[in-house]
């Protein structure tokens, strides 16, 4: 529509069955710097239109081939041709039929006695008119475009953050893995004990039904729990001895360590909560905060109980294993002191259940 022709000249074209109007037309409109192109009847406009595009089109309202409103029709009803204007030329002077027109999407009626100049003028208005709105659509479709790739970009950009955000959690999670590595190379039951109070934890709290989420957390939080020895000297970490009380302190500052490493992990952070209270007793004589029944978090009341029968069922440097029911016996009596009663018994029954 709005590719001028080679001399850079603007294309009307006329669909008009009158010689004498077709040349009037294109010898007044050609000496003013328009390419004008001529059909006589609808065929020839059909055949024309398949590869021609005007810029105007000026059509006679009767062809004698058809009627030029099924023309008009055509044109504004093709997605690709309605953007020409089309000023309709016609001996009738009828209000109806002009109205007509116009609704079916003419610019223009025009009256085939109106002078030349006249018409001259309106096809310059309507031309004008028609490069400001291509104008404009260029103009919205650039703008449009702009929007579309910035959002590509927006998304790209959130892409890549996320890409990098995952990156740097999971090698904060490798870190802190390492951190649990070298202690287990200090302190060698630490691998088989963290291992052993997350799944323990992890059934626990699937038979409490709590959700998949705060099952993973636990099972997480229960790998984890004590982290913190990262910190505890080795003399006091392997010690075999009884512990003084200045190193019973010492080693009862591992649940705060711990929770603070992984305060430094956004992937984790939610965790340590959970760890920093897993030597809590539910009477409140455990430790770090003292904390009494369901103000401990129940993730580390679940961990508290896994903990405390995985330590006493296995081998320490200064004493071996209980056995199971040793280990139950002496945990039973602290049901209510150090473990919450609800915890407990379900922790009981999968035991039992796993000895069958
Ligand atoms: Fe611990
Ligand atoms: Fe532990």
């Amino acid at each position: 529509m709005d590719k001028i022709n080679e001399n850079g000249k603007k294309v009307i074209l006329i669909v008009d069955d009158s010689l004498v109007i077709r040349k009037t037309l294109k010898n007044f409109l050609g000496n003013r710097a328009y390419d004008v192109h001529t059909v006589e009847n609808g065929k020839e406009f059909f055949k024309y239109i398949k590869t021609g595009r005007p810029h105007i089109i000026i059509l006679d309202k009767m062809l004698p081939d058809g009627d030029g409103f099924d023309i008009l029709n055509y044109i504004k009803m093709n997605i690709e041709l309605n953007n020409i204007p089309v000023i309709l030329f016609t001996t009738q002077d009828d209000y109806d039929n002009e109205l007509a027109g116009l609704k079916l999407g003419a610019e223009m009626f025009l009256s085939k006695s109106v002078k030349m100049e006249e018409l001259e003028l309106c096809i310059r208005k309507i031309l004008i008119k028609q490069d400001k709105l291509i104008k404009i659509k260029e103009n919205v479709n650039r703008l449009s475009r702009e929007i579309d790739e910035k959002d590509n970009t927006i998304m790209k950009e959130s892409k890549r953050s996320n890409i990098l955000n995952e990156q740097l959690n999971q090698m904060s999670y490798d870190l802190i893995n390492v951190l649990l590595k070298t202690l287990e190379v200090r302190d060698p039951y630490t691998k088989k004990h963290s291992e052993s109070v997350s799944q323990l934890s992890e059934v626990i709290s699937q038979e409490m039904k709590l959700t998949p989420e705060r099952v993973q957390n636990i099972k997480i939080a229960g790998y984890f729990h004590d982290i913190g020895k990262i910190g505890i000297p080795d003399n006091i970490l392997n010690s075999t001895k009884m512990l003084s009380r200045d190193e019973r302190i010492t080693i009862e500052k591992h649940p705060i360590i711990g929770a603070e490493i992984l305060e430094t992990v956004n992937s984790l952070k939610h965790l340590a909560e959970m760890v920093k209270h897993h030597h809590e007793n539910f009477d409140g004589s455990g430790y770090p905060d003292n904390l009494t029944g369901e103000k401990i978090p129940l993730e580390s009341r679940i961990i508290r109980v896994a903990d405390f029968f995985d330590a006493l069922s296995t081998d320490r440097v200064y004493r071996p294993a209980y056995s199971y029911e040793q280990s139950l016996d002496m945990m039973k009596k602290r049901i209510g002191t150090f473990f919450d009663k609800k915890v407990f018994n379900i922790f009981l029954k999968l035991i039992e259940k796993s000895v069958k």
